[in-house]
């Protein structure tokens, strides 16, 4: 799938995933939402339209200047009352009578903020989730249409021969990156009581040609990456030295078995398809098709 496919199917995802939120939300809501009843808080209105000035406690700035006189009597003085502190005590204000109704959940149905919170939650679920699903979708998506883990086109399978069988007595094995696996030639007529018999190691050694294996290039005791060493004719482990012929079968060392490898076919244009989902576990050969070492070791 080309990335632009990759990018629409990720964006219609997204879509699905926001508009499922938004539904959740809704539906969540239930049937019995509806507008927001209740009554006008009569006594509340009354006390704000009677509610006087505030009072403080500050008493009048003293001035030098004299009361003017005036021919009218002056008013009775009213002595506010205080507290032990000697500040003035406010009074206190009657019993407020509350005759709000009382409107249950149900009548309130769902608020501005409850709907608003949904929506949130909904919308930055959907959308964190749909990203972790796209994102894991594009980590797995390699291994459905290729690379490594899949089946493998390594091209014309005689080319391929050609050049791991040089010639001169001699072979040399070809790496393979895309399937991390060496090429080695296999004769056909040495399969036959070996430990690739019956299974699905060896292609094109139909007709007397030599057919081919895929040897995977990690050691089987612990995972190293294992070399060819020319001198010697075999592969040669350089972390605790286990060594295999070119047939990638045991000779010595921790190597519990056989070099593992990969499960072979020839499609109908004659190209080798390595199957690197197909891993053949072999156990250490009784009986090995092929001489080793043939010169001198490489560690
Ligand atoms: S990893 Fe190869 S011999 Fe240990």
């Amino acid at each position: 799938m080309s990335a632009t496919a990759i990018f629409v199917t990720a964006i219609i995802g997204a879509g699905i995933l926001v508009a499922a939120g938004v539904f959740a939300v809704a539906w969540k809501r239930g049937p019995s939402a509806g507008p927001i009843v209740g009554d006008f808080d009569k006594a509340a209105a009354k006390r704000d339209m009677s509610r006087k000035p505030e009072q403080t406690s500050r008493k009048p700035e003293q001035t030098s200047r004299k009361p003017e006189q005036t021919s009218l009597k002056p008013e009775a003085e009213v002595v506010p009352a205080v507290d032990a502190d000697g500040e003035e005590e406010l009074p206190v204000p009657a019993a407020i009578e509350d005759d709000r109704e009382a409107i249950s959940e149900e009548d309130l149905g769902v608020t501005r903020r409850m709907f608003l919170n949904r929506a949130a939650l909904g919308l930055f679920g959907g959308g964190f989730l749909g990203t972790l699903g796209i994102s894991m979708l594009a980590f797995f998506w390699p291994k459905l249409r290729g690379g490594f883990g899949s089946k493998i086109n390594a091209g014309p399978l005689a080319a391929l021969r050609a050049e791991v069988v040089p010639g001169d007595g001699t072979i040399k094995p070809l790496f393979f990156p895309e399937a991390q696996a060496w090429l080695v030639p296999m004769e056909g007529s040495s399969i036959p009581g070996s430990s690739f018999e019956g299974i699905p190691a060896v292609a094109g050694a139909d007709g007397g040609d030599s057919g081919l294996m895929a040897l995977w290039q990690k050691c089987v005791h612990l995972g190293c990456r294992v070399p060819e060493c020319a001198s010697s004719q075999g592969f040669e482990c350089p972390c605790h030295g286990s060594k295999y012929n070119f047939h990638g079968e045991y000779d010595s060392g921790p190597a519990p078995r056989n070099l593992d490898r990969f499960a072979l076919e020839e499609d109908a244009q004659g190209n080798l398809i390595i199957d690197t989902g197909n891993v053949l576990e072999t156990p250490r050969a009784q009986v090995k098709t092929i001489a080793y070492p043939q010169g001198p070791s490489c560690l």
